[in-house]
């Protein structure tokens, strides 16, 4: 399998994706955990990935319901893994490349807010949030932080005043995109996708980048590992993330991130 698609050296990819962002009139940003493992958050399906570790089932809505406290025991650690984690220069780069007019907008599947945090003002969070938590009858909401102390501390599982389980904030399997048909508008009106740090293999988050193409626009993929999108895409970089993104800031003249 290539490494590069459309390219030759790291080099030069890179001068690639900086002329054909710098030449688009409405680019977005495709991420996924990838794009987080520099901030020492790992990723799902990567080599060190998660769902190597611990079954996907306890992401899903069915194991919530069935056994909430293992659930929790399992979010809290998620929570506790990444609640102290930084932006990276790969983040740093994208809320630069959007302050400087070259990106419209963010779509992530991350639930980490670190693009937030790195400065990306326009960000579609498509999985959630997992900095907050809700009530998964009457919606009320409080810091997971809170939910998380009370699971570890006591081993308890968060209950609302109405009764009803508190869950965090975040898209589990088996539970609707919300923010889905937002994103989709957005890819359709643009003219590139940069997708980041993602296996591209879920769905429907996995249509934005495919939508861009459908639309008549261009695709370049950052990612470590081969993906199904992969000879759709106009460019194809198997690098790092932060080094690629890092790399098209100083290539466009704007700096060290
Ligand atoms: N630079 C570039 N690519 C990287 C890096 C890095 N530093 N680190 C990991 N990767 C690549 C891996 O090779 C992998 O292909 O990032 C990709 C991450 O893919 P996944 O782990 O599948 O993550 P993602 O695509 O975001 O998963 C989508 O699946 O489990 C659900 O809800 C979860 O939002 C998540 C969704
Ligand atoms: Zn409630």
């Amino acid at each position: 399998m290539a490494d590069r698609i459309g390219c030759s050296s790291s080099t030069e990819c890179v001068e690639r994706i900086a002329s054909i962002l710098g030449s688009s009139r409405d680019a977005v940003a495709f991420t996924g955990a990838g794009i987080s493992t520099d901030s020492g958050i790992p990723d799902f399906r990567g080599r060190q990935g998660l769902w190597k570790r611990f079954d996907p089932r306890m992401a899903t809505r069915s194991f919530m319901l069935e056994d909430p406290r293992a659930f929790w025991e399992f979010y809290a650690m998620r929570f506790e893994a990444l609640a102290g984690a930084e932006p990276n220069p790969g983040h740093r780069a994208l809320a630069r490349l959007e302050g400087e007019g070259l990106l419209a907008a963010v779509i992530t599947q991350n639930i980490d807010g670190l693009h937030a945090k790195a400065g990306s003002r326009r960000v579609i969070e498509l999985h959630g949030n997992i900095m907050t938590s809700r009530c998964d009858d009457c919606g009320s909401v409080r810091p997971t932080e809170e939910c998380a102390r009370l699971v570890r501390e006591r081993g308890e599982v968060p209950r609302c005043v109405c009764g009803g389980l508190i869950r965090p904030s975040v898209v589990l399997f088996e539970e609707p995109v919300g923010m889905f048909e937002a994103a989709l508008r957005i890819a359709q009106e643009s003219d590139l996708c940069l997708a980041v740090g993602s296996s591209l293999t879920v769905y429907p988050a996995a249509a934005i980048p495919e939508a861009v193409k459908a639309a008549g626009g261009k695709l370049i993929i950052v990612n470590a590992d081969p993906t199904p999108l992969d000879q759709r895409a106009d460019l194809v970089v198997r690098d790092g993330a932060s080094p690629v993104l890092a790399g098209v800031v100083r290539a466009l003249g704007l700096g060290e991130v």
